[in-house]
């Protein structure tokens, strides 16, 4: 078996912010209902000219910058946000990123599981193939009904990854644990620009499925919770993996100290508490945000990450920290990229994640707003265009 993970991550989000101090005030709503009970300060929110397409260019242009040309022959593009019925999101970021056409794209889909079934993927076929690189890639916008109680848990952002035989920053393990269930706790008809969710029962169905996945773990691999020093979740808010982590303490972990555990989750949730969910990106940003802001040494630590989609999916994949880690990051480019984000307030919010594109074929250009070097300048004929500029970001 040749060792495989990933080589390198990175992450963009939509340019402009939501203080949930402002949705609060908006709704009549204790802000530390935000703050404390959800575990959010505030969200992503993209701008006119910014979509799932934008942010997954500019979280992938600085990995392929990093690889000499003709590198990746593989894209896989992981959304819930999906743009287009038939073609790949993948395909435009290929076009943007100027990549060999010698390559295979391919979009997949389920809920905020998808970006993890891509990175098993593309670790099986460098397990194959250990000369090559994939590029994955998870993109999303999250939308819910404004004013809804789900309305504070969205967010927006993209992250990219190289995986290959030199896993410079994670070696992917084999054993993982896995369950699938048919569930409606949230989904989205293709008609729908909005999730319909059933927020309380979603919230259980996580907590079932976590729990699943580490029976099926142990089962199949003989593999316990304290076989790990690290732990990462899917990040629709982040008290939702505080609860994972109270249940795997009062449950599987229950000769470590509590606290020592909660505060080593901590540095996985600083990154989300400011964008919100970002459905298939959301536990990948909790594994970056792990990476970059623990101010321990990680290496050679074992990770159990928990990763979830609606409907539903659970896989608990196993990772192992590389030596040298630090090294492979770039926690300025992700803290300025946030840092710079432009305040709306909640007007402009609300204009921007909910004017959705014309569906009747009328032509739509978008004004140049974005700071980024990718933009969605408008949809004539049902095509979307993009463009790429080269004195921005
Ligand atoms: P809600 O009904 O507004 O919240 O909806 P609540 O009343 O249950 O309050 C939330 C917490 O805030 C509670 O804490 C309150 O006590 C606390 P808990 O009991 O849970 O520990 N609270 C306060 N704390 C401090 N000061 C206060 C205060 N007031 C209340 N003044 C809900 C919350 C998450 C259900 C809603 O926002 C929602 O529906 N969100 C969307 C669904 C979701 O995120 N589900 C998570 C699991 S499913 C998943 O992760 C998949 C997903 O990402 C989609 C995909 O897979 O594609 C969503």
């Amino acid at each position: 078996m040749i060792t495989v993970g990933i080589e390198d991550i990175s992450f963009a989000s939509g340019s402009c912010v939501l203080d949930l101090k402002d949705l609060a005030q908006d709704l009549d709503v204790d802000v530390e209902k935000y703050h404390q009970g959800l575990g959010q300060d505030c969200m992503s929110v993209p701008a006119e000219d910014e979509d799932i397409v934008t942010m997954a260019a500019m979280a992938a242009a600085p990995l392929v910058a990093r690889y000499p040309p003709g590198s990746f022959r593989t894209l896989l593009f992981a959304t819930e946000t999906g743009i287009d019925n038939s073609k790949s999101a993948g395909i435009y970021v290929h076009q943007l990123l100027n990549m060999s056409k010698n390559c295979r794209v391919v979009e997949l889909k389920q809920a905020c599981y998808s970006a993890t079934a891509a990175l098993q993927l593309a670790a099986s076929y460098v397990q194959c193939h250990s000369e090559e690189k994939v590029l994955v890639i998870a993109s999303d916008i999250a939308r819910y009904e404004p004013r809804s109680k789900a309305e504070p848990t969205q967010g927006c952002g993209a992250i990219a990854f190289v995986i290959g035989s030199d896993p410079k920053i994670v070696r992917l393990e084999k054993p993982a644990g896995l369950y699938t269930e048919d569930v409606m706790d949230f989904w989205r008809p293709l008609y729908q620009d909005v999730g319909f969710v059933d927020g309380k029962f979603s919230a259980k169905v996580y907590l079932q499925a976590l729990k699943a996945c580490w029976k099926d773990l142990q089962d199949r691999f003989g593999i316990k919770a304290m076989d790990f020093q690290l732990f990462c979740y899917h990040l629709p808010f982040t008290r939702m993996a505080v609860k994972a982590h109270q249940y795997l303490l009062q449950d599987n972990l229950v000769d470590r100290d509590p606290q020592a555990e909660l505060a080593k989750l901590e540095p996985s949730l600083v990154y989300s508490r400011q964008v919100g969910n970002c459905y298939s990106a959301a536990a990948y940003l909790g594994l970056l945000s792990l990476l970059e802001n623990s101010h321990e040494d990680l290496t050679n630590q074992k990770l159990a990450l928990f990763s979830y989609g609606s409907g539903c999916v659970g896989e608990i994949l196993t990772a192992t920290v590389m030596p040298g880690y630090q090294k492979y990051l770039h926690k300025r480019q992700h803290e300025e990229g946030l840092k710079a984000r432009r305040l709306v307030n909640i007007e402009e919010y609300r204009r921007l994640l909910y004017t959705m594109a014309p569906k009747d074929g009328s032509p739509i250009q978008y004004p140049h707003v974005t700071p980024g070097r990718y933009r969605l300048s408008g949809i004539v004929e049902h095509k979307r265009i993009y463009e790429t500029f080269v004195s921005a970001q």
